[in-house]
């Protein structure tokens, strides 16, 4: 068979292999040596299955003290972390443009006109929200170290390089991966919310601010090259937005003082930035011609008109800079001649191009000057805009104390129409609504609190206020009043997050509400937001329902924004695995409804698909460029609207499936007590991943469990469950019954029901029946055996089924390389999941006394471990 997974980056794999096997000798001697090398090699033949060879990995890790099973925990952890650098590396040393040249050829072919072009481009909106959600594994301080390996990587990989080069560079190799292995790879505490805020701004300082004016000078290229269309310098395509320090749904280390502080720290990195390419703008445009409009601001002493604009400019970005700091280590700065607003960085940016223009410079113009308008444009003086997001229960908290202390009753008792009406009435009265003596409880205050931070500060360094677990018209409302009651003096955009199935299903009849009053009309100005929740739907209701719910709502809303002639912007609160609604971009934005991305695309970038994506400038422009080029194609070859026979299948389907997951996942008894010893669950809350608690409340059950360590805890013993569970039954069920043609023209025609069985091919290329019937065989107890048994009977079954209606011989058929890649992976995930296997059993055998051991730092390993071989987590 003719291998995909290039020769070459097998050698890297292996070469970078053997270096942390050098490591380890070093350290722990030939003998530590042997046994990893005897355990890696077991690993592959058991997953090749070879059952004596399982049982030798198993005998193995029975006898290891717990120490040991820490330091091959370790090992095998990082040997997925060297295959995941190397392919990395490798995969951004390639097809960079591949998407946009795609693109390029497809409207070559189609003939479109410039005219069609340019109003595509021109509506390009794509706002990325980098948010902190737990899913990253790796601790900063080895992402550093990884970094610098793949860059050390591709200077290895330049044929030019000489021989005293190679060794060079394949000492400092060894000495990263010395300084990995010897570095603890799990964090000993959690981030606090500023510190995930911090790593935001550094990737957007590191990749981002060289990834987006380069992507964009590269579109504007090819657009002048084949249609004589300019992106216009006030084009604004991408936008960086973020919830690090704003998103305090169930976090309750987001407070307002947080916000506050990383406002400031985000205002802090832009005046840095800034003033770094403004001073470099200044050397180079030491040119004396100027334009009239340049002459008369500077005055005819300058010599250097353009410097002599810059230079102050310059200095302000630095008192903006210095000052932030002086604020923040509590000291009364003068705040004078901060910078404030984008204007104030624009105006003369605009001006400097229009003279070199007049001027006969275009080229010059046209230089590092035309990069920092296209960052300024994109950036901003404060660097990304901050979304707030609160769950709608702590806003109508705030409303049940206040009307309580004003003796009208409890507000959350109250009907939906006599909540809306008290709204809508204190929404139009001049009267203040907080009376002064009012001492309200701590939650409540925090949630005011927050509002008053965004009165407090500039419009622009915000982007919307989010709602989750929003259900009615006046969940908005209540927060447009205690934001006006705050002195928010601005309509902040507030965007509903509807992300249970039954929320989705209401969410037009919710919107028709709101869009229906005349005051809420005054206030949204024709740009209404709405946020889709995928993984809690999917949480919910199961794959298949949630993912029609979700494509349903979008049409709904995409109707009821044009009958209300408004701009509707959907925000899509995917992650970064299937079960959380990720899929790659182009399948995902082709399966939306016609007429979605007309009010521009924002979507959440979480966790480790931020380093993903957007890591290095290379992977951002490549992810720039499949965004761009699959919106641009959205737009001008719309996918098609359902057909009515169509959308009555899925419907039948989209209803059995949510019957099928429900059964199992609610209605089953044995499903939470299975739930509980087959996976790593309990041990999962432990693992000090992000800022925020892996519940939404404390005490709470399954229900309140977030959806990702419960997506993520499936991953780990590989059953994935929530991705699949009931699903083919219910394709299959509903296509016995149903004209086979209908089904097949579904199958090729329409994108939305396509992704949803490439999802399915994934996840089962992920899943591993027989990994998980390990778990079960020394974790679960006999009278819940039979429980697992079912499941995976189902999953091999939805497998087989799948095969059948594609007409593919295997899983990931289309995917050879992908495929080639876990099975790479494969052969050191195995002896890590018998690793974790051995450790819940002591550790649930040790009780309380596994506390802050051995024992549960080496669970953690092989938690990273495993999510790291499966290159994501939750
Ligand atoms: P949430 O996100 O728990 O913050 O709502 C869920 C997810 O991203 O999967």
């Amino acid at each position: 068979m003719q291998s995909h997974y290039d020769a070459e980056l097998k050698d890297t794999v292996r070469y970078l292999g053997k270096t942390l096997g050098e490591t380890i000798q070093a350290q722990l001697g030939q003998e530590w040596l042997d046994k990893i090398e005897t355990i890696r090699k077991d690993g592959r033949a058991s997953y090749q299955g070879d059952d004596k060879r399982s049982e030798n990995l198993k005998e193995i890790f029975k006898t290891m003290s717990d120490s040991d099973l820490l330091t091959v925990g370790r090992a095998f952890a990082q040997f997925l972390n060297l295959g995941n650098i190397a392919e990395q590396e490798y995969n951004s040393a390639m097809n960079v443009d591949a998407s946009i040249d795609a693109l390029f050829e497809h409207l070559d072919k189609a003939e479109l006109s410039a005219e069609d072009v340019q109003k595509a481009v021109a509506k390009l909106n794509i706002d990325l929200v980098l948010t902190a959600h737990p899913t990253e594994v790796t601790r900063r301080t080895l992402i550093h170290k990884h970094k610098e390996l793949a860059r050390c990587l591709k200077e290895l990989h330049q044929d030019s390089i000489t021989d005293a080069e190679r060794e060079k560079i394949e000492t400092r190799i060894a000495d990263l991966i010395a300084q990995a292995w010897h570095t603890e790879e799990i964090r000993s505490e959690r981030p606090t919310p500023v510190d995930e805020a911090r790593w935001g701004f550094s990737v957007i300082e590191n990749s981002l601010w060289e990834a987006v004016p380069d992507f964009l000078r590269e579109l504007n290229d090819r657009l002048q090259k084949d249609y004589q269309v300019a992106l216009p310098l006030d084009a604004a395509p991408v936008q960086l937005s973020s919830w690090m320090g704003g998103d305090r749904d169930g976090n309750p280390f987001v407070t307002s003082k947080v916000t506050e502080q990383v406002l400031l720290l985000a205002r802090k990195r832009a005046a840095k930035l800034f003033a770094m390419d403004l001073d470099q703008l200044q050397v180079e445009l030491s040119m004396f011609d100027c334009n009239d409009e340049l002459r008369a601001i500077v005055g005819d002493d300058a010599n250097e008109p353009y410097r002599a604009l810059l230079r102050p400019l310059v200095r302000r970005f630095i008192a903006t800079r210095d000052g932030i700091s002086d604020y923040l280590a509590g000291k009364n700065p003068d705040e004078s001649d901060w910078i404030t607003s984008n204007e104030e960085l624009m105006e003369p940016l605009l001006l400097c191009y229009r003279s070199l223009c007049d001027c006969g410079m275009k080229v010059v113009a046209d230089g590092i000057l035309l990069d920092t308008i296209r960052r300024a444009r994109c950036f901003g003086v404060h660097l990304l805009k901050l979304d707030i997001r609160q769950d709608s229960e702590r806003h109508a908290d705030v409303l049940s104390e206040l009307t309580r202390y004003l003796g009208l009753g409890d507000y959350g008792q109250w009907s939906e129409e006599d909540k809306q009406a008290f709204l809508l009435r204190e929404l139009s009265s001049k009267r203040p609504l907080f009376p002064a003596k009012w001492n309200a409880s701590d939650d409540v205050k925090e949630v005011l609190d927050t509002c008053r931070v965004i009165a407090k500060h500039s419009q622009t360094g915000f982007g919307i206020y989010i709602i989750s677990m929003a259900s009615e018209a006046s969940d908005v409302l209540a927060v447009q009043l205690l934001l006006q009651e705050a002195g928010v003096t601005w309509p902040m955009p507030v965007a509903p997050l509807f992300e249970t199935l039954d929320d989705l299903n209401n969410s037009p009849i919710v919107m028709r509400k709101l869009l229906s009053i005349d005051w809420y009309r005054g206030y949204v100005k024709g740009q209404q937001y709405v946020m889709i929740g995928y993984s809690d739907s999917a949480k919910d209701a199961g794959a298949l329902a949630a993912g029609w719910a979700q494509y349903e709502s979008q049409e709904a809303l995409v109707a009821l924004a044009e009958e209300f002639d408004c701009t509707l912007t959907l925000f899509h609160g995917r992650g970064g695995t299937i079960g959380r609604g990720g899929l790659p971009a182009h399948a995902a934005i082709h399966s939306q409804p016609p007429g979605s991305l007309d009010g521009g695309f924002r979507v959440t970038e979480q966790g480790e698909t931020i380093r993903y994506k957007f890591g290095m400038p290379q992977l951002a422009k490549r992810s720039l460029g499949i965004y761009t080029s699959a919106i641009i194609e959205a737009m001008l070859f719309p996918p098609p609207a359902p057909k009515q026979e169509w959308r009555e299948l899925i419907t039948k389907m989209a209803g059995l499936g949510r019957d099928n997951y429900r059964a199992t996942v609610r209605q089953d008894k044995d499903f939470v007590p299975y739930f509980r010893v087959a996976t790593p669950e309990q041990e999962l809350g432990k693992l000090p991943l992000g800022s925020r608690p892996s519940k939404r409340k404390p005490q709470g059950g399954i229900e309140s469990l977030r959806a990702i360590p419960w997506i993520f805890a499936w991953a780990q013993t590989r059953l994935v469950l929530p991705s699949w569970l009931g699903v083919m039954r219910a394709i299959d069920k509903v296509k016995s019954e149903s004209d086979e043609k209908i089904v097949n023209e579904m199958f090729t025609e329409w994108p939305f029901y396509r992704s949803r069985l490439s999802m399915l091919d994934m996840v089962f290329h992920k899943a591993d029946p027989r990994i998980s019937a390990e778990y079960d065989a020394r974790l679960v107890p006999d009278e819940l055996k039979h429980f697992g048994k079912a499941l995976r009977t189902e999953l091999e079954e939805s497998i087989e089924s799948l095969l059948a209606l594609t007409g593919q011989d295997s899983i990931m058929a289309n995917d050879p390389s992908g495929k080639e890649s876990m099975e790479v992976r494969a052969a050191y995930l195995q002896p890590l999941h018998y690793l974790q296997i051995e450790l819940l059993e002591r550790i649930r055998e040790a009780g309380e006394d596994a506390k802050n051991s051995e024992l549960e730092r080496a669970m953690m390993v092989t938690i990273a471990g495993i999510a790291i071989g499966m290159r994501n987590t939750g």
